[in-house]
């Protein structure tokens, strides 16, 4: 199914990432209409149209599926439900709903990592104060306990440290306080991993099952959140390929259309660990909008709507700095600066936390 220019690509979601996609795709000569249940949401000044619902609406997913010729998503966290009742109506939902399914929790996610070969960290399902323990005494040292479901930007998650363990007199406090952090969710334990730096992959397949894959980044977080993303990634030609083996390998097992954002930890022997990923355009390729003459957005919309996918060459170096609450007030300063692309969400409210905006310095590719 190919959606020609003037066709509509439907998006669940109306955040930056909807708002981006809805820019790449005006770009195309194609038409977006958005669907998010918030009465103001980031894409909807970027798209044709868009609906105010909830994503289980159905009288309003039934309406939505016959205004548009293909379906796609920006957010991971779109009811399977949703995707399943639009694919009934007739409409294609690119990529499908097993991507997201499996994106959606981490334990699942893990499990699909290594059923297709590809290490993760140490991992033990946590339903529990009593497998939280068995966790802790299987996994050892240092580790993380994060909810299965609806984490993002490090929120859902919780360090337990070697301190903790040593202190014997404590460690169940520790313990009970970590389990309290989470909710008393589904969670998973994780192996804290050492890892000398930290990389993803934008990848993306087409209908007609052709991969393109872009340079790594190399991503620095602060406090959970994405701060930069830099290319050329520091790491050798042996890490990308492996990544890019797990990334393509990724793309194959689900039969995905779509770009792809899978994240890695790269070890001191230069191997990779899979984070995790995302079944969408990913906030470490934003580069690509300034680095490369087909970016993360536009590859997306060209391969949800069938058309060839894009050169994913990069033309310079880049340095992609997200803007987090009033960051983005020296939105004039950025303006002012050579070489510095500005994006602004459109976000009313600079709250702390909030991804506002993003900067990108561009300098000769070496
Ligand atoms: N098992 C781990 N070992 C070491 N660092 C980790 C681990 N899990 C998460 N982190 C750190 O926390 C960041 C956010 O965790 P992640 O699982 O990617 O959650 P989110 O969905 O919030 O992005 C990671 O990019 C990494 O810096
Ligand atoms: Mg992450």
């Amino acid at each position: 199914m190919i959606v020609e220019p003037n066709g509509t690509i439907g998006i669940l979601g109306g955040g930056q990432l909807g708002r981006m996609l809805a820019t790449a795709a005006a770009e195309l000569g194609l038409k977006t209409h958005i669907l998010c249940p918030d009465e103001e949401a980031p894409a909807y000044d970027a798209a044709s149209a868009h609906t105010v619902a909830g994503y289980l609406d159905e009288h309003a997913l039934a309406a939505f599926a016959k205004a548009v010729d293909v379906v796609t998503y920006e957010f991971e966290n779109v009811p399977v439900e949703a995707v399943e009742f639009l694919t009934n109506c007739g409409v294609a939902v690119r990529p499908g709903a097993k991507a997201l399914e499996n994106a959606q929790d981490r334990l699942v996610e893990k499990e699909f990592a290594n059923s297709i070969g590809a290490d993760t960290a140490a991992f033990h399902a946590v339903d529990n104060l009593a497998s939280l323990k068995a966790g802790l005494d299987r996994i050892g040292g240092p580790a993380i306990l994060k909810t299965r479901r609806l984490g993002y930007d490090g929120k859902g998650q919780t360090r337990i440290t070697a301190e903790d363990r040593d202190l014997s007199a404590s460690y169940d406090k520790a313990i009970e306080f970590a389990w309290k952090e989470v909710g008393a969710a589904p969670s998973i334990l994780e192996g804290f991993v050492p890892f000398a730096c930290e990389i993803s992959i934008i990848g993306a397949r087409g209908a007609d099952a052709d991969f393109k894959m872009y340079d790594p980044a190399e991503n620095v977080h602060k406090g959970g959140i994405l701060k930069t993303s830099s290319v050329p990634a520091n790491v050798s030609r042996a890490t990308v390929d492996k990544a890019r083996k797990v990334t393509r390998d990724m793309l194959e097992a689900l039969d995905y259309v779509g770009v792809i954002g899978v994240e890695f930890f790269v070890l001191e022997n230069g191997d990779v660990i899979v984070n995790e990923y995302a079944p969408r355009v990913h906030n470490s390729g934003h580069w690509t909008q300034d680095g490369c003459v087909v970016s993360q957005f536009e590859q997306h919309i060209r391969a949800v709507a069938g058309w060839p996918l894009g050169d994913p060459a990069r033309h310079s170096n880049a340095v992609m700095e997200n803007l987090i609450g009033d960051e983005a007030n020296q939105w004039r300063l950025l303006a002012s600066e050579p070489q510095c692309a500005v994006h602004l969400y459109g976000k009313r409210e600079a709250r702390p936390g909030r991804k506002m905006g993003h900067a990108t310095r561009i300098t000769p590719k070496s």
